[in-house]
């Protein structure tokens, strides 16, 4: 199982990375008749000891550093605005939340804005253990995985004009008695489902009821209280054709009809009293995008000769599609969008030996996030206040935003990184690892992500 890989095989960036890797491709299939997906520079080196195959390398490494470099200067094709167009998006953006909302309040018309603040020390630390919880997921269970440091357990998340505390497992259980809530997304979704679960198990602990043959979808049930929690596999949320094999390496690009919502959770929906639904990093991906059963376009798919539709165009249709789904629906549950998730790789991508190996938060000021993942959570927050501005009309659906992105943003410390493997540097520290910088350890970071989702349903 690398659970890891597929959300990792993603990142636009990648792009960049194509001409290397069909040279690798070529090169290895020459010497060895096979095929290699993955870290190319690692098995070259391990398999070209043959002169001619090092000759051959090297003439092609003279002509490809030359289209690394142009690929380079292409990188932002994928998402074709330049970084200059994001930021002047940025300001509309940001005032068009404002129109919607008043001053001071936050999207969803709190009197606290519960998402700008800052993180500040926490000497009591997290409310549960790797010990204490049986439900972490091995890559997220840094502890037991070797993590050395823990100061990262130790911050908790202070909303500028208010306080949050953790929420009230025993409370939030009572109050849900007989209820049902749906969790919809890809792995940033599961790894959130995993912390809500190991916060409530204090007070019971569920039983899975149900699960797809790859434990992607689940359902919990807490018996006493008859509660359940279903989270549900759909990174694209979209009816999709997702082309990868068991390691999550694409075979073509995926085919999304952006027009037409994943019926996976469409034909669960009016079961559910609350759904919460995030959209991801999924969708960095190249991918051929179907309109009304028509190709009508690609993201990023230079081999093909198709236009190129903008991720702008696309992810904006995918949340049009799921406002106008949840506006018209006879079914009004209690619907929480939570928005777009970060990484934080360094010194390099996720595919270059990019690493993250911070042990504290950042100070506000120091940083704000990467332009593509700004761009995305803009589309997000643009989506939403549009539909929120439209509420009128909804008869008494409910929409909330669970804005995570920026306290999410200052946490860099609150990864895996090389502790998604069970002791990673067991065999010296010269060995190469894969980091993973877009994950979240457990207990740690995301779980405030559940104190304020739980907030936000319960100061109703
Ligand atoms: C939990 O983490 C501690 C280190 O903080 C470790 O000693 C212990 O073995 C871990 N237990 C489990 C069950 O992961
Ligand atoms: C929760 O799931 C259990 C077991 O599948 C089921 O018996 C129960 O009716 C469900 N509860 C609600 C509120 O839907
Ligand atoms: C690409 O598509 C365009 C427009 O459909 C067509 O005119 C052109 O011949 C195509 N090129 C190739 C190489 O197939
Ligand atoms: C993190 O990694 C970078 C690059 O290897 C290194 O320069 C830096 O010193 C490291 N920082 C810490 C805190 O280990």
């Amino acid at each position: 199982m690398t659970p890891f890989f597929y959300d990792h095989r993603l990142c636009s960036l990648a792009a960049a990375a194509t001409p290397l890797l069909a040279a690798a491709r070529f090169l290895i299939s020459v010497k060895e008749g096979m095929t290699m997906d993955w870290e190319p520079w690692q098995a070259l080196q391990r398999k070209s000891n043959h002169v001619v195959v090092k000759l051959l390398f090297l003439a092609i490494f003279v002509v490809l550093s030359f289209r690394l470099l142009f690929s380079l200067f292409d990188e932002f094709r994928p998402v074709p605005v330049s970084p200059a167009d994001m930021a002047a998006r940025e300001a509309p953006a940001e005032s068009m939340v404002a129109d919607v909302l008043g001053l001071g309040d936050d999207i969803n018309g709190n009197r606290c804005d519960l998402f700008t603040g800052q993180w500040i020390p926490n000497p009591s630390g997290p409310t549960y253990t790797n010990e204490s919880c049986r439900f972490i997921e091995p890559p997220q269970n840094c502890m037991k995985n070797g993590r050395p440091d823990t100061e990262y357990l130790f911050w908790r998340w202070k909303p500028n004009d208010c306080d949050v505390s953790p929420f009230d497992a025993k409370r939030f259980l009572d109050t849900m008695k007989n209820k049902n809530w749906a969790l919809v997304g890809d792995s940033i979704l599961r790894n959130q489902v995993q912390s809500l679960i190991c916060l409530l198990s204090k007070v019971e602990e569920p039983v899975e009821v149900d699960h797809d043959e790859q434990y992607k979808s689940r359902r919990w049930h807490f018996h006493s209280h008859n509660f359940n929690i279903s989270l549900i596999w759909s990174p694209f949320l979209i009816k999709a054709e997702i082309f990868e094999n068991d390691e999550g390496v694409s075979k073509s690009e995926s085919r999304l009809h952006i027009d037409t919502l994943d019926h996976k959770w469409t034909s669960l929906y009016n079961s559910f009293d609350y759904v919460v639904i995030s959209g991801g990093q999924w969708f960095l991906k190249s991918a051929i995008y179907v309109e009304n059963n028509k190709v009508v376009g690609c993201h990023y798919c230079p081999k093909l000769n198709l236009s190129e539709i903008s991720l702008e165009y696309a992810y904006n249709r995918v949340l049009n599609a799921i406002y106008s789904f949840i506006k018209t629906s006879e079914h009004k549950p209690i619907v929480i969008y939570r928005t777009w998730t970060p990484q934080h790789f360094e010194h390099g991508e996720w595919f270059s030996g990019g690493l993250c190996n911070r042990t504290e938060p950042y100070k506000a000021v120091e940083s704000g996030g990467r332009d593509v993942d700004n761009f995305m959570r803009t589309i997000e927050l643009n989506a939403f206040a549009k539909a929120v501005a439209a509420e009128e009309t909804w008869s008494g659906a409910r929409l909330k935003l669970l804005d995570t992105f920026q306290l999410a943003v200052l946490r860099p410390d609150a990864h895996p990184g090389p502790y998604r493997a069970f002791h990673p540097f067991e065999h010296g520290k010269t060995v190469k690892v894969q980091y993973d910088c877009l994950h979240w350890c457990l207990p740690g970071a995301i779980d405030v992500w559940n104190d304020l989702m739980i907030k936000l349903v319960m100061d109703e």
